[in-house]
């Protein structure tokens, strides 16, 4: 990275996760952070005076900065495409907070607009970057589960109603979602890169403890089209507290199961020859990260300053994040219809 100029970031949104982002920009020696934007006035005024940058509550203001190469979204979930568009308009570069968008139709809009302004688009899916996830990644990109035949995401979390009562977007149909598309789009975006690409989805959701408009509780089966069958649990309901996030894989030739409070912890890695190496793994576990946004958001932005220095797409760009939207919200038109849907999702006008 020594000869990398300096990567000059904007954060749009200033609430729970911009810590996560602001903290990670200036960890990175090749990024400093210069403006952050929030609608209300004494957050946005903490915030900047917290990490050192210059203050706006009008994102459009903040875009007219000359001196920014890349805007963080960490807005309501449904604001991302309008201020995503705008930013890469703007001429600068986009990194979005998952999901990308609420609609398939809108998250298309997003890429189409990076695009077509020359910027790159990259969406915020930490968990590729745990440390157990990484390995599972090299390990199936070698080829060492031989033919794959199923896995699992699962996620088993607690979010109570005065979670859902922090903002008024949370848990609304049009604004964020329910568990499967807030919380366990991680794990389903994790699935999908290990097992994908998808061919077909049947999945129910339900409202069964929290006051909110979307589900509480999904599951769903999928079929890939290399044979393998997916399971997806996501629960916001557990009692009393976290008790797992955790990604299965398993094929003829190799088993791998990572748990933990945020798929952080390898709990099985079983494939022929490995002895030593599954000692050298266990012993060097990353320990629970202190909340569940993990530990990845470091690597995630270096690697956005890295595509954008390099000219290349970053790993987790526009058509990589809209998978596990599709995904999800394939999931909520079987829960309309009854139904099974064959990807791609078309979704009605
Ligand atoms: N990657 C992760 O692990 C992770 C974790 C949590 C949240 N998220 C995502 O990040 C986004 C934000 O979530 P959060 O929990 O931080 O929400 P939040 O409600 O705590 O924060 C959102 C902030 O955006 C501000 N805002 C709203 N409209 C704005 C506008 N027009 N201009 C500028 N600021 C505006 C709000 O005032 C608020 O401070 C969501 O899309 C969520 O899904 C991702």
């Amino acid at each position: 990275m020594a000869n990398t100029r300096r990567m000059r970031f904007g954060i749009i949104g200033c609430g729970r996760i911009a810590p996560k982002h602001a903290e990670s920009v200036l960890a990175l020696e090749e990024a400093e952070l210069v403006a952050v934007c929030d609608i209300v006035p004494e957050r946005v005024q903490s915030f900047a005076a917290k990490y050192g940058a210059v203050p706006y509550e009008d994102y459009r203001e903040l875009l007219q900065r000359p001196d920014l190469d890349i805007i963080t979204i960490a807005t309501s979930s449904d604001l991302h495409t309008e201020i995503g568009c705008a930013a890469a308009q703007a001429g600068k570069h986009v990194m979005v907070e998952k999901p990308m968008a609420m609609t398939l139709r809108s998250a298309d809009q997003l890429i189409t607009v990076c695009r077509e302004a020359g910027v790159k688009l990259g969406v915020i899916h930490q968990n590729r970057y745990n440390k157990s996830v990484k390995l599972l990644r090299k390990a199936l990109e070698e080829g060492r589960f031989g033919k794959l035949t199923h896995g699992q995401a699962t996620i088993r979390w607690n979010r109570d109603d005065n979670y859902y009562a922090q903002a008024p977007w949370r848990g609304t149909r049009l604004k964020d979602g329910g568990v499967l598309m807030n919380q366990s789009i991680h794990n389903i975006d994790l699935l999908q890169w290990m097992l994908g690409p998808v061919d077909s989805v049947f999945g129910y959701t339900s409202t069964n403890l929290r006051h909110i408009e979307m589900e509480d509780v999904g599951a769903a089966v999928l079929r890939f089209k290399n044979g393998a069958i997916g399971l997806i649990e996501a629960a916001s309901t557990l009692y009393p507290k976290n008790i797992e996030e955790t990604l299965n894989i398993f094929g003829a030739t190799g088993s791998v199961i990572i748990g933990g409070i945020a798929v952080n912890r390898m709990e099985v890695w079983e494939f022929s020859d490995s002895e030593a190496e599954k000692q050298g793994i266990f012993a060097a576990q990353e320990n629970d990260p202190p909340d569940v946004y993990g530990f990845g958001h470091r690597e995630l932005i270096q690697d956005m300053i890295q595509a954008v220095s390099e000219d290349r797409l970053p790993a987790v760009h526009g058509e990589e994040g809209r998978k596990a939207l599709e995904i999800i919200l394939a999931i909520y038109h079987c829960q309309k219809t009854g139904q099974p849907v064959t990807l791609p999702l078309i979704e009605e006008e």
